[in-house]
Order: structure tokens, then sequence, then C-alpha cells
């Protein structure tokens, strides 16, 4: 419902917006050049007395300059167009040949007249050159036709997602309604396009996820399929800001100024081009964006493609800048321009912007979070508002309501979620040192479904503003309740790390408030065959699908579960779940990384995820420690007799050969899932890709991870 809502919402703001969207039509062209030109050449009549100008049949001179300038127009309908702009005054097609056969006797070159003078009333029709007349109409057509190009180019731009979306929510949708018939998509050239175009990252080592170049600066780098999608659409975005460009000579706009012409040009292009990205860009960056509903993409996709969006947008607008600098140089309108408020207003948004661009590099993400998002929330209202007052002198500030409007209601929609789940104590219990267990009451109306997220507000004084997104399960031991598991990192959770481990039991009650739920259902339980990868913190997600498989997927499903743990004490924090998972066709399989860790030595608590080289050292430390095993062999043992339908295997998951051998014994189309830190996602990404064509059935791969 609210969905549905935000989706006619939007689609208003969008036709009142295209309404309004001005396009130039060649039917204002004759009149308007001939204007601009007779004005140019002479003056005729006293513009503040003579409110009829042209059209005004007591003024030969004027009216017969104007007919012979139309009728030299190299357009049929110009006579038409004049007669029609002159309709208030009432003159008639007899009275303008009349005129123009009159003027034909009178007309003057000016050039004859001694001390002729432009800014003096003239009282004789004059005498327009072809050349300067066909100037006027290119003039004309070179300006206008720009500005709607712009426009043009604007609304293929923002067409290209939404296309690309409804493609991708009707395959999305064919996965759930026509799973069999998706399935019939595989074999040598499906698999050759999925293996090298949609499924794999981008370069065949590199991690899809967080990746660092130069030493410092850490990525974000998006699979191979979104970097095409991006890469076409950035290039398109060049295309169109320089591209199909005309000079016209002689110009009535920029006589004898090449310089200031082409780059106004390039300027109004830019320009205008840059105000149809606005509110996409912004729609883009919500949590209550419809299209991540309507494409089952991930937000973290849609907040990639936001960045490239942000970096276009802010190269357009330099873009315009310098090419409306220059103009204004060349014309020496620079020092008058820039002393009006609309172009102060300019240089805020572009500073803002600038500003924007930068700040939300993942280097300073990383480092505070809040920080960056606080700056960013700022720096766009300062961009919004900016942009809105640069251009609503000539009514373009229609974007700039539809930005508002798309962040309004997205804020909106969240208070109203908020409002909807209300206040609600939560308990907040340390487990393992390592992790969070965080159980909220929820409304029986407040359903989650598998894979589906929510943002935390902690209540407390130091924190209460911030909402940190986490993956929901439905209580596996109390009805209408939900579970988070909060990996301990360097902010918000550290400080609950701290504040929990001086509480008995490790454990407090917190007022929260929850946002949600967010996220898109997979298609997963419509395969035979599921494999499910996590990663510590990442179980939430797939256990939920595993349980929902459980329960409502089709009978003689295959579903694995494997968990990749550090040490075996994690697995207390995810007992009682794992217990549900018995006596189902859930196969479970717990990889422990460092088994030694947390029975011989203390656990100690890393906020970044260790490398496998890393961990490596770590073990290979403790395993020279190791004296005394049997106080750690009984906790161990203890644990696999409760656990007694889960295999656990120590050290870490070969994932090439893991996804092949399951890929090698499927007996039908086989789906894996994946959610853990980056390299074992991005190892299974790449396994799966690899591993195409290792069955006659259809592979899939759906991850749950996201970062941003
Ligand atoms: C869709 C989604 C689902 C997630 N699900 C889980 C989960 O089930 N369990 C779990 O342990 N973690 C999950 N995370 C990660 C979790 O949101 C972060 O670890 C948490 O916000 C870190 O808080 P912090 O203040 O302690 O982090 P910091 O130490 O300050 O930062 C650690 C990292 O988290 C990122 N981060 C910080 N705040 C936010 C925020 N408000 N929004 C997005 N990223 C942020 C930072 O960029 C940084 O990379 C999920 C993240 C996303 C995007
Ligand atoms: C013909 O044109 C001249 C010069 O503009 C003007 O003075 C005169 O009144 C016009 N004659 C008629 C009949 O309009
Ligand atoms: C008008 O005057 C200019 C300059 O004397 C001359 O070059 C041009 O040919 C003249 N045009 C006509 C139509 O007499």
């Amino acid at each position: 419902m609210v969905k549905l809502s935000i989706l006619i919402a939007f689609f208003a703001v969008a036709s009142v917006q295209a309404k309004t969207t001005y396009i130039y039509h060649e039917n204002t062209f004759a009149v308007d050049g001939c204007q601009k030109l007779i004005a140019k050449v002479a003056t005729l009549f006293n513009a503040t007395t003579d409110k009829k100008g042209f059209c005004n049949v007591k003024n030969q001179q004027a009216l017969g300059t104007m007919t012979h300038c139309i009728e030299g127009m190299p357009y049929k309908d110009a006579r038409q167009n004049f007669l029609l702009s002159c309709k208030k005054y009432n003159l008639t097609e007899t009275q303008y040949l009349a005129s123009f056969d009159n003027a034909t006797k009178y007309i003057t070159n000016t050039s004859d007249i001694p001390k002729f003078s432009v800014k003096k009333l003239f009282y004789l029709p004059v005498y327009l050159s072809q050349k300067k007349i066909n100037g006027a109409w290119s003039s004309e057509v070179g300006r206008y036709h720009n500005y709607n190009r712009a426009n043009y180019y604007g609304v293929a731009l923002i067409s290209y997602w939404f296309f690309i979306i409804l493609v991708a929510g009707l395959i999305n949708l064919a996965y759930f309604v026509f799973p069999g018939f998706v399935k019939t998509f595989k074999g040598k050239a499906v698999n050759t396009y999925r293996r090298y175009i949609t499924l794999p990252a981008l370069f065949g080592q590199s991690h899809g996820h967080h990746y660092l170049i130069l030493k410092y600066i850490q990525v974000l780098i998006p699979t191979r399929f979104e970097s095409i999608m991006v890469f076409v659409w950035v290039l398109l975005a060049i295309i169109f800001a320089s591209v199909n460009f005309q000079q016209n000579e002689p110009n009535i706009f920029w006589p004898n100024n090449i310089e200031g012409e082409m780059a106004r040009k390039v300027g109004d292009r830019s320009g205008i081009m840059v105000l149809y990205l606005i509110p996409q860009l912004i729609l883009f960056a919500g949590r209550n964006n419809f299209l991540i509903w309507l494409s089952g993409w991930q937000q973290s996709r849609f907040i990639m493609i936001h960045k490239w969006l942000a970096r276009i947008s802010f190269l357009l607008i330099v873009v315009h800048g310098v090419g409306l600098t220059l103009n204004g140089k060349t014309l020496g309108k620079y020092e008058s321009r820039n002393a009006q408020s609309y172009m102060q207003w300019g240089y805020v948004a572009t500073v803002a912007a600038a500003i924007m661009v930068f700040q939300s590099m993942m280097l300073f993400r990383k480092q505070n979070y809040e920080l960056f998002l606080g700056v960013h929330i700022i720096m766009a209202v300062f961009f919004v508002i900016g942009g809105w007052l640069h251009t609503a002198d000539d009514n373009y500030q229609l974007w700039f309501y539809a930005a508002s409007a798309v962040w309004a209601l997205d804020r909106a929609v969240r208070v109203g979620r908020l409002a909807v789940f209300g206040v609600k104590v939560a308990n907040v219990q340390l487990i393992s040192m390592e992790t969070l267990r965080v159980t909220v009451p929820r409304p029986a109306f407040w359903k989650p479904f598998p894979g589906c997220i929510a943002f935390i507000h902690f209540l407390r004084p130091t924190c209460f503003w911030q909402s940190h997104p986490f993956t929901i399960v439905d209580s596996v031991t109390d009805s209408n309740t939900i579970t988070f598991y909060l990996k301990v990192k360097g902010g918000i959770t550290h400080g609950l790390y701290q504040y929990l481990s001086k509480q008995p039991g490790n454990t407090a009650n917190i007022k929260v408030s929850i946002e949600g739920p967010y996220g898109t259902r997979s298609a997963l339980n419509r395969f035979e065959n599921i494999v499910l990868l996590a990663g510590g913190t990442g179980i939430p997600a797939l256990y939920a699908h595993a349980l929902d498989t459980v329960q409502k997927g089709m009978a003689k499903q295959s579903i694995k579960l494997y968990w990749t743990v550090r040490h075996y004490r994690s697995v207390e924090w995810f007992y009682q779940e794992l217990l549900k998972l018995e006596n189902t066709n859930v196969q479970v399989v717990v990889y422990v990384t460092q088994p030694l860790l947390g029975l011989i030595a203390p656990i100690v608590n890393h906020a970044a995820d260790l490398s496998s080289e890393e961990e490596e050292e770590e073990q290979a430390e403790l395993a020279e420690k190791k004296s005394d095993t049997q106080e750690s062999g009984d906790y161990v043992s203890t644990l696999k007799q409760r656990l007694p339908f889960v295999e656990f295997r120590e050290g870490r998951p070969e994932m090439k050969q893991l996804v092949e051998e399951e890929i090698g014994a499927a007996q039908g189309a086989i789906a894996f899932m994946s959610c853990a830190h980056g390299s074992l996602v991005d190892d299974t990404r790449r396994a799966v890709a690899e591993g195409l064509n290792k069955t006659n059935h259809r592979v899939d791969l759906f991850e749950e991870l996201q970062g941003w």
C-alpha cells in the first residue's frame, strides 16, 4: 500500500513536470527571429508608448519591415505564425499584404543614410539582406533546438534506468511466477553470456566488494554486469553533453562571437540535462525508493548507481559553469551577472555538490559514517536550495520541486514507519564477546520476510538519531518478536559492546524504535536445490530463507546451509535457531576457521574482518600455546552432542571445490545464496560463474550481502 502510494505520488510529480517542460517549436522562430533581427538594425517604434509594435497598421515602417523579414524566412508557415501573434490587435492578412506592397516602394538601405543611428526612431521600412534573414532563422533553430536536445537527452538519461529496471522487474517476476520457464535458460550460449557478463565480478581476480587501490583509496567495485550498465549510461551522458552542436552565422544572439556562442550552447546543454538527473539521483539514495520493489534489486545497487548519477551530475554542473563563465566574459556580462543573487546561489549549489562528491569517498565513510551522513545531508539541502534559486527565474525550479518532493516523501514514509512500530524495549545481549543479540517485541501485523532488513534506532542519549541497517530474523522462541544479530564494529556497536560488557549477564534492556521491514524477496524457494553460504553475522538472512523454504517450499527440496565462523563459541549466539533445523530437510555444516580460539585463549574482538593470512597466523600462535586441550575438548564435544544434526568441519571452506561439488551433485536447478564478508562472497560468485557448465541444469546465484 505504502509502495503503491509512493508510486502514484511519483508519477503525479513526473507528469506535472513533463507538462511544464518547455520544448520549443519552430512556429515561434520566424517571428522571434525577425523581432530580434530588426531590433539590432533599427528602432522603428517606441516600445513604451506603442504596445502593438510590429502589429500596428498605423506604423507602416515597423509592419512593412516585418512583412519583408517574414516573407524572406525559410519557413512556409512564417506568415501564419506572424498573423497569429498579431491576432489580439486584429491585423488581417489583407492589411499585411498591403503593407508588404507599400513597403517595397519605400524600403531603405540604412547604410545609405548619413549619420544613421540604430537607437534613434526611424520612419521608413528598412532593408534586410537575405543573408541576415537566413542567419536570424538559423540562429533561432541553433539556440532553441539545443535547448530541446538538452531536454530530450535528459529524458533519455533518466528513461535508461526506468527501462532497465522495468526489464529487471519483469525478469524478477518471472522467477516467481514462471520458475520453470526461467530454468529453461541454460546451455552453452546462455551460460557463456552469464559466465562473462551477468555473473562475474568486474575483474576476474578482484574483490567484488571493498577493494584497495593505491594503498589508501578503498572502493566498492560493482559486478561486471553493473559496471556495464553504468558504463553505457556514463558514455551516453558524455555523448549527449558533447555532440550535435551547431554554430550559426550571422548570429542574432551572439553576433561575431563564436566563442561566446559555443560556450553558451555547451553550458545550456549540460545545465538543462543535469536538471533531469537530480530527482532520480535523490530517489535512488532513498530507502523508500519504489524502484527497489519494482526491480527486485538491492538498495546497495541503487546507491551504487546514485554515486554515478552524482558524479556525472557534478561534471555537467562544472561544464555548465565553465561554459557560462566564458560566455559572460566574451559578452562583457560576467560581472553584472555575478552581482545577481541567482548566480550566487549557483555557486552555493556547485560548491555543495563538490563537497558531496569528495566526502562520499569510501575512505571517509569508513572513518566516520555518521559524520559523512550529516555533512552529506546538509550539503544536499544547500544543493537543492541553491539549484532552486539559481533556476527559478527561468522557470526551471520544477525539477527542484520534484527533487524535494521525492526527498520529503521518503522522509515522511520513514517517520511513518517508525511511528507504526513505536518505541519498544529491546533486550540486548552481548554473546561470546563478539555479537550483540537484539530481541524486540513487534506488532502482530508487522511481519518480517526472509532476507528483510530494518534500521534500528537505539534510544540512548548518545546515539538516538543514528539508524543502522541489520537483518531481521523472526524469533524462533517467542511469538511476535524479532531478533537482530549485530557484529561488534567500531561505532555504535562498539559503544553497546562496552556498555554491555559492564552489565550483569552482559544484558540490558534498551529502548529502541525500528524502521522497516525493507528489502525484496528473492525466488530462492523456487529451486530444487538450495545452497546457502553464510559467514559470521551473515547467517540471519540465510537462516530465515532456510526456515521459510522448509515451511513453504516445494516438497523434496535439498537445502544445505554452510556457515563459516571463527571459533566454536560463535555457535552459541545462534544456537536456538540452529536447533530449529533439527529434523528438517536442511543439512547444516559449520566451518570453524580458528577452532582453538575462545577455548584456550580469550576472544579478542576485531572491529575489522581478518584476512585469511592473519587468521592463520593467529591460529598458529594459538597452536603453540596449546597446552591443556582437555577442557577445550570437553566444550567442543558437548557442543557437538547438543547439535547432533550439525556437521562441524575445522578450517576454511574451499569455495571453488564446494560450489563445484554442489553443482555436480544437483539433480535439478540449483540456487546458491551467499551472505558473508567480502572474500567469501566473491569466491562464491566466481566459482558459480565458472561452474555453470558443470551441470545440465540451471544454476543461479543470489547475494544477500549489502554494503554502501
Ligand atoms: C542492508 C544491510 C544489512 C546489514 N545487516 C547486518 C546484520 O545483519 N548484522 C551485522 O552485524 N551487520 C549488518 N550490516 C552492517 C551494519 O549495518 C554495520 O556493521 C553497522 O551499521 C555498523 O555500525 P557501527 O556504528 O558500529 O560501525 P562503524 O565501525 O562506525 O562502521 C563500520 C562499517 O559500517 C558502515 N556503516 C556504519 N554506519 C552505517 C549505516 N548507518 N548504514 C550503512 N552502513 C554503515 C561504515 O561505512 C563502515 O564500513 C548490514 C548492512 C547493510 C547495509
Ligand atoms: C506607405 O509607407 C510609407 C512609409 O512607411 C508610409 O508613410 C505610408 O503611410 C504608407 N502608405 C499606406 C497607404 O499605408
Ligand atoms: C546597401 O548598402 C550597402 C553598403 O553601402 C551595400 O553593400 C549593399 O549592397 C546595399 N544593398 C542594397 C540592396 O542596395
